[in-house]
């Protein structure tokens, strides 16, 4: 059993890059341990509250910012970071060659309930005599180096690619170590397990709607076979499952919010998650496009999302 050092270093990443992935890493265990504390930390609760300390309580999503932000900006190798909880890029290190976009807790209304949640990364390469700015953060995801996710789950799990297939790790909490559990993920091209929020059926567009009330009617329906349905309330843990067992994830354009393409944001969790499904056999599209394609207007900037299986996606765009 390989820990992630050692396969790191076996693969064709540059050394400031496994440094930089191991920084996040490393500080996703940290993540992790503040997590299985819970209440224990006095560390759940509202921004702002107090504890019966009289402290200043914190979110576990701003605590999980601040220790990544830290461990990243303290990395020679990190050039700027871009954080779903921050407003602007926050500039590291100019002579740093790598730029990481996270979303330092995913799925964060499943803490109050012991839910999964987890941390989401993507990484690009980028130089410059300069510091760098949002703009350099404006690449589609197709020039991503390196995507990630660790998902803290009954057992804490890092889901990796580098480019060369996605790949599986457990952490092993006594040596402290990421350890290679799955060296090649794939996900099977056809599915009878889809993830919407069902909820939202109302605000869909009609195309949306026609496809989903297929999938339900099951083996009466056009489909003729039956699906099930699955929804985690945290992309990690959808996705997670879809590189599992396979299925389709859709989180679409709604009329609730009709000026915003999607909920999802397509630096933090659309391009880093289509990054391993892709690399795992899979497709992830817009209702238009590919989302590695898709050249950023901002860093905060949301997308509709359809990935999963392959065929399963190419169906539901058919509609
Ligand atoms: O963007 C945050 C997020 O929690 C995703 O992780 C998740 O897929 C989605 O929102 C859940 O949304 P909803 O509130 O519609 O269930």
């Amino acid at each position: 059993m390989h820990n992630l050092a050692h396969v790191l270093a076996n693969s064709s990443s540059p050394d400031a890059l496994q440094k930089v992935i191991s920084v996040t890493t490393d500080t996703c265990i940290d993540i992790c341990k503040a997590l299985h504390k819970g209440s224990l930390a006095g560390i759940l609760g509202v921004a702002g509250n107090e504890n019966v300390q009289g402290e200043e309580q914190k979110k576990l999503d701003i605590i999980s910012n601040n220790m990544l932000k830290n461990a990243l900006l303290n990395c020679s190798d990190v050039r700027a970071i871009a954080s779903e909880e921050e407003d602007d890029i926050v500039p590291a290190n100019t002579q740093g060659q790598y730029l990481i976009a996270f979303d330092p807790l995913d799925g964060s209304s499943n803490i109050d309930i012991n839910a999964m949640v987890g941390t989401i990364f993507s990484i690009y390469h980028d130089v410059g005599e300069q510091a760098a700015t949002e703009q350099s953060f404006l690449k589609p995801g197709i020039e991503q180096v390196a995507a990630g996710y660790v998902l803290y789950g009954p057992s804490c799990m890092l889901v990796l690619s580098t480019g060369q297939g996605t790949q599986m790790f457990t952490l092993d909490p006594e040596k402290n170590e990421f350890v290679l559990t799955q060296s090649k993920v794939e996900v099977a091209a056809d599915t009878q397990e889809f993830a919407i929020n069902m909820s939202n059926q109302r605000f869909w567009s009609a195309a949306t709607q026609t496809y989903v009330s297929d999938l339900v009617a099951g083996a009466t329906g056009t489909r003729e076979k039956d699906f099930n349905m699955r929804w985690v309330a945290a992309m990690v843990g959808d996705v997670h499952r879809i590189l599992c067992r396979g299925g389709i994830f859709i989180y679409p354009w709604d009329s609730k919010t009709p000026n915003r393409a999607g909920k999802l944001r397509l630096m933090y969790e659309a391009n880093p998650m289509a990054m391993l499904i892709e690399q795992a056999g899979g497709k992830a599209h817009t209702h238009t496009q590919r989302i590695l394609d898709i050249q950023p207007e901002g860093i905060h900037q949301r997308v509709a999302v359809i990935l999963g299986a392959a065929n399963e996606v190419d169906k539901c765009l058919s509609y």
